[in-house]
């Protein structure tokens, strides 16, 4: 059982910018001895123990590891969407461990878009409406709502489905849609956990090439947790989370390409 797992960490497959656990203030985001633990009964599940990372802006990092490791706890983490146990967390220069959730929740919005595995589509909406619906919220214009939206459609293959609603769509399609909605807003930080999860291979390819696009072209930092070894290939960096306390660089953990 997952649960019963004793301890977690995470490794870099290179070392974090500029000494360890060291706040380096060029870094994005900046974790430093994030520990989390969870209470499930009497059980305590040490999800994270002393987590050091740090993230540049524009850099695509992925958290591989093992089912368990404690991959999504990190990525909710970085998003803000949980706070540490215990540890600091820096993001933009600004220290969010502290901070009140209103705060949180305002210093987020605009910065900070999840991939999420469930997609949360809003099923009264079509396909069109709900990649539009964030877009209404940041009043982007009308005509650069549709560019936008047309232009990732496409890019995700769903652009004969614009006037689906939800429950019309298959999974795979609801998810393409989800991830066209994620990047529309063109946020700063895109975290995705295991975007590409139940994607056939040929979908897959094209997320993992329009994340790369926006990537490159926006220098949009993008953090995702996969076991997908094409995910793995992608990334600029892979963090690896292997149970255990925090190691070093280890080249032979990481996945050829
Ligand atoms: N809300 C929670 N309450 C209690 N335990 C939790 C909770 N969320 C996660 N855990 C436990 O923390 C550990 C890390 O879970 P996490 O979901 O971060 O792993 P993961 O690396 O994302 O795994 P997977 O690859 O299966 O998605 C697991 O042992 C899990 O059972
Ligand atoms: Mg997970």
């Amino acid at each position: 059982m997952r649960a019963c797992q004793p301890n977690f960490s995470v490794s870099e497959e290179r070392p974090a910018a500029e000494g360890g656990s060291e706040i380096n203030a060029m870094a994005f985001i900046q974790g430093r001895q994030l520990h989390k633990t969870y209470h499930l009964g009497k059980t305590r599940v040490e999800a994270l123990r002393g987590v050091d990372f740090a993230i540049e802006r524009g850099e695509y990092v992925c958290i591989a590891g093992p089912s368990g490791a404690g991959k999504s706890t990190l990525l909710n983490l970085i998003g803000m969407l949980d706070a540490p146990t215990s540890g600091e967390l820096y993001f933009d220069g600004q220290q969010i461990t502290g901070k009140s959730d209103r705060e949180v929740h305002d210093f987020r919005k605009s910065r900070v878009t999840f991939i999420f595995q469930s997609f949360n589509l809003i099923p009264v909406l079509d396909a069109y409406e709900n990649i539009e619906f964030p877009l209404l919220i940041q009043n982007v214009g009308k005509k650069e709502r549709r560019q936008r939206i047309e232009r990732l459609a496409a890019a995700v293959g769903v652009e004969t489905y614009l006037r689906h609603k939800p429950d019309e769509l298959s999974g795979g399609q609801r998810q393409r849609v989800a991830i066209a909605r994620a990047l529309a807003t063109q946020p700063a930080l895109v975290l995705g956990d295991e975007p590409t999860a139940n994607l056939d291979s040929v979908t897959g390819r094209k997320i993992l090439e329009l994340m790369r696009e926006m990537n490159r072209e926006q220098r949009t930092t993008f953090v995702v947790a996969s076991h997908d070894e094409a995910v793995m290939r992608e990334a600029d960096r892979v963090i690896r989370v292997v149970d255990g306390v925090i190691q070093p660089a280890d080249r032979a953990l990481h996945v050829s390409a």
